[in-house]
């Protein structure tokens, strides 16, 4: 038995924003963002959008790619770290806005930007087991709303044409390291059993976690260690707004995923210069290049669209993926290789023959 792919699509929200645009609220440039990171520009939601409604669209999307309705489906995984509620998840909201079966259980995962790889793992381990035959992979993330709204983000969206004030500007400067980073998005996969073993379809996954320095990239307030769980004190305090320590993570993430990669390589009996693509977390340009020449793997297998989105965390993959898809870059019998690292830190490696 394997899992397969069968269907994808993305649900990207409208409104583009260009670094231009945040040099206009903080002490940044075009010129830094792009040279640091490779973004050119990210996506915004509107206010009310969450990450289900994004989520909602990919999977309509691959469903529709996949040929299936709604009742073919066994069980939706929607993997977020910016769900619409802080309870229930996100899998429960898109199952009854959908219109799915009752009778269509969902799991909500947040492993943060390797959402996607644990969710993949999910849905085979699902399928596998011979319980379920079609899972709907959903990976979403919103980090606008991240962002402190009051001190005049609304010029990013074009809703207000004003200059900041010297306040506002210094308060954005103070998080510029990882706002220009991140954008919304999202993006979505059928994953199907398949009775032929020398078909296509997942050969091997790893995942790793080490939970060991969680404060390189977390939010540190509200959470339920603190009475009560959110405070005006907390909000006052931007702990609300996540900590990052880009070059501790930056590091991480070039050691980690190469290894990792390595790893369900070796476990497929292949090696790494076999990979017809490596499709990396879009976390930074520089990261996507470094892994890539750790594995000696020319430009031209290792594609990216951190420009047009930036970093959406468990969106980042499947969005990816599906661009791959739809520009003709994958085609059937190529070797294709996912690999990412985030949050937790989690990481790990999945390699898939399409
Ligand atoms: N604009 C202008 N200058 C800036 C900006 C900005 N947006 N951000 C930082 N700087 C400045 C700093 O203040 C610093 O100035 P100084 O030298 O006067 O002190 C200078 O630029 C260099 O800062 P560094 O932090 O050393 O820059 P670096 O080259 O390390 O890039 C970055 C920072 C982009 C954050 C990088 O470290 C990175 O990408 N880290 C990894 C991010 C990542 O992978 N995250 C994981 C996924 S996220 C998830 O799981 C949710």
């Amino acid at each position: 038995m394997r899992s397969i792919i069968t269907g994808s699509g993305i649900g990207i929200p409208k409104n583009v924003v260009k670094n231009e645009m945040l040099a206009r609220i903080m002490d940044t440039s075009d010129e830094w963002i792009r040279t640091r990171s490779g973004v050119e520009q990210r996506h915004y939601v509107d206010d009310g959008q969450g990450s289900s409604d994004l989520g909602m669209l990919a999977a309509q999307a691959a469903l529709d790619a996949a040929g299936r309705t709604k009742d073919d489906i066994d069980a939706i995984v929607f993997a977020t770290m910016t769900p619409d509620h802080f309870f229930p998840g996100n899998g429960p909201v898109v199952q009854a806005k959908m219109g799915f079966k009752e009778s269509t259980p969902t799991f909500d995962i947040r492993q943060q930007c390797s959402g996607f790889l644990y969710g993949l793992e999910l849905a085979d381990s699902l399928i596998r087991s011979g319980k379920y035959s079609r899972v709907l992979l959903i990976g979403a993330d919103v980090h606008s709303p991240f962002m402190p709204w009051q001190n005049g983000w609304d010029v990013t969206i074009g809703l207000e044409d004003r200059e900041v004030t010297p306040k506002e500007y210094e308060e954005n400067t103070k998080i510029r390291d990882r706002t220009v980073l991140f954008g919304d998005g999202a993006g979505a996969v059928v994953v199907e059993g398949s009775a032929d073993d020398d078909g296509p379809g997942l050969l091997a996954t790893r995942l790793f976690t080490n939970g060991s320095n969680i404060e390189a990239l977390f939010v540190p307030g509200i959470g339920f260690r603190r009475r009560p769980f959110v405070s005006h004190a907390q909000i006052d305090a931007n702990e609300f707004i996540p900590i990052m320590e880009g070059r501790e993570v930056f590091k991480q993430a070039v050691h980690k995923m190469p290894e990792a990669v390595r790893v369900v390589c070796a476990e497929a009996g292949v090696a790494p210069s076999d990979i017809s693509l490596l499709l990396i977390h879009q976390a930074n340009l520089r990261i996507v290049e470094a892994v890539a020449k750790q594995l000696d793997l020319p430009p031209e297998k290792v594609p990216h669209n951190i420009e047009r989105y930036g970093n959406t965390t468990a969106g980042t993959l499947p969005i990816l993926f599906h661009e791959c898809r739809q520009s003709g870059l994958i085609e059937p019998g190529m070797l294709v290789c996912f690999t990412a690292l985030g949050a937790g830190l989690h990481w790990g490696a999945a390699l898939y023959r399409a």
